[in-house]
């Protein structure tokens, strides 16, 4: 399989969907939402979460029922391998931003074939820009191709990163990126991880360093990203896994150098740095 997929027009159906889940979300925005905690008091799912999640299963399934998907809240397979088409699914990534603020949040949508990103869209809801690629054919903001990002400079970088991981935190000592946030031009934080790998790609953000993130999270911004030419590992370096989760460090391949060497820097160092941590 494979060669015989055509990829424009996944795009074009999945552009169709998630405009779709894009209207019923805005549609609804002031309606009362329900919400419920999962993990953590921090950790937000709210049935609009669920509608669109199913919304956009139904549609894959109905048009592409050999193809697999992995997603947040439940609807999609239990996918071990990476063979055959994969849909990465979030239906609100954002979620916080969502409930609280009703702005800054995203659908994302990350299509991969035997572990290869072939088709992506982020949809920011309450703007409705999409940020998307079809592989080979050009990263683009709306309708505006992304130019490919040049190496950059970490004294230079404006680093998205949030503030807990600068803080006591069990995943990894901030020692280790306090130097390196002293170090960029300045740091922000949005809240959706599609939305500032989107940022990335499109060169508004030099770098985007988390230390928790799930295949859904970060399926279509992967895909961006790697058609502009931008870099993405995990934190210390070692290679994404696209089922697994975990640290996630993108940016410019300067940027994203300049980083990985000084956790590297850290780990050799003896601090800690734990990403198995549930
Ligand atoms: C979350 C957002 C957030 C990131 C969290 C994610 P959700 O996704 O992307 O920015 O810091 O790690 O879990 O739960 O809103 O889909
Ligand atoms: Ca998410
Ligand atoms: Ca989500």
């Amino acid at each position: 399989m494979g060669e015989n997929i055509n990829w424009q027009e996944v795009y074009q159906l999945a552009e169709s969907w998630i405009r779709e889940a894009g209207r019923i979300i805005k549609e609804t925005i002031e309606s009362p939402i329900h919400v419920e905690t999962k993990s953590s008091p921090d950790d937000l799912v709210t049935d609009k979460d669920r509608e669109i999640e199913r919304f956009l299963t139904e549609k894959i399934r109905e048009q592409f029922p050999d193809h697999h998907i992995v997603s947040e809240e439940g609807y999609g397979d239990r996918v071990n391998a990476l063979s055959g088409v994969l849909w990465l699914i979030d239906p609100i990534d954002g979620t916080m931003n969502f409930v609280h603020q009703k702005r800054n949040f995203a659908v994302s949508i990350g299509v991969y074939e035997n572990g290869v990103g072939r088709v992506g869209l982020i949809l920011d809801v309450m703007t409705g820009d999409l940020y998307h690629v079809v592989k080979g054919q050009g990263a683009f903001f709306n309708e505006h191709r992304l130019p490919q990002l040049h190496a950059g400079e970490l004294e230079k970088a404006v680093f998205g990163i949030n503030a807990t991981w600068i803080n006591a935190n069990r995943r990894i000592d901030p020692e280790i990126l306090r130097p390196i946030v002293r170090k960029t031009r300045g740091t922000r934080s949005y809240g959706s991880a599609a939305l500032e790998m989107a940022y990335v790609a499109c060169g508004w953000l030099d770098a985007y360093f988390t230390m928790r993130l799930s295949p859904w999270d970060y399926g279509a911004g992967l895909i961006l990203i790697e058609e502009v030419g931008g870099v993405f590992s995990h934190a210390d370096g070692r290679p994404l896994d696209l089922l697994k989760g975990g640290s996630v460090l993108v940016g410019k391949p300067g940027v994203h150098k300049a980083i990985v060497e000084m956790i590297q820097a850290g780990l050799a160092n003896g601090k800690y740095f734990r990403e198995e941590l549930e």
